[in-house]
């Protein structure tokens, strides 16, 4: 499931411009030819490749200027984002901002956005508990990140956690012994992956948080270094 052969796939569909074959994924064929971002996030509005669109509120697409340097990847919209429409507007997105600043990246050269598009939950009393997207999810979901990765042309990719480390660098890739360091692959002159924000939010007492937290920073600062 590997994003260079989406992007491959959907390159190839649209230099031929015809409409996907067998075996290719459904929402590569929603993908338009030559597409803008926002052409790209009109049509990703009505995407029904796989089962999540039935649960979400809506598709979350990703967000941030059209010609941003760096464009961090994360998993999936939260419940806030669901709500909201909008990718990294919860908790873990209010400490991704804190970061980026902290390391020194200005949030406006950003493009920001999910391996999925629809936030995937079960649910636990009156609340929508997050639930990790499937194999088949990511892979139905990838062609719009293949899009936007093309439309944005970033200098560098940032993968925030295992999920979108995994779908963009492949299923061997360990976020615990990779993370932090620039990588080579077919998305952008310079790919690099940390932990997900939300993994920080979590650790069980204030002493670990910041530890984390410092530690994210300064993954973020090797993008922004790598950027010169
Ligand atoms: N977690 C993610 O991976 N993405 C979001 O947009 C919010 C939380």
């Amino acid at each position: 499931m590997l994003l260079g052969e989406t992007m491959a796939t959907v390159a190839r569909r649209n230099a031929a411009g015809r409409d996907a074959g067998p075996g290719e994924a459904t929402a590569a064929a929603l993908v338009p030819s030559r597409p803008s971002l926002p052409r790209l996030r009109e049509a990703a509005a009505g995407c029904r490749a796989c089962p999540l669109w039935e649960r979400g509120t809506q598709t979350v697409f990703g967000e941030g200027a059209a010609r941003s340097d760096v464009l961090l990847v994360g998993e999936q919209p939260g419940d806030k984002e669901d709500l909201a429409g909008k990718p990294f507007v919860g908790p873990a997105g209010q400490l991704l901002d804190r970061a980026l600043e902290a390391a020194g990246i200005d949030r406006r050269r950003t493009y920001v956005t999910n391996v999925v598009k629809h936030f995937k939950w079960e649910p636990r009393g009156k609340r929508r508990i997050h639930k990790k997207p499937d194999a088949r999810e990511i892979r139905a979901c990838l062609p719009w990140l293949a899009a936007e990765i093309a439309a944005v042309q970033p200098e560098i990719v940032v993968c925030l956690g295992a999920t979108a480390a995994q779908a963009l660098l492949g299923g061997s890739f360990r976020v615990t012994r990779d993370r932090g360091r620039l990588v080579a692959s077919p998305l952008a002159p310079r790919t690099l992956a940390t932990v997900h924000p939300a993994s920080i939010l979590r650790m069980p007492d204030e002493a670990s948080r910041q530890a984390e937290l410092s530690r994210f920073i300064d993954d973020l600062a090797a993008a922004a270094r790598a950027l010169g």
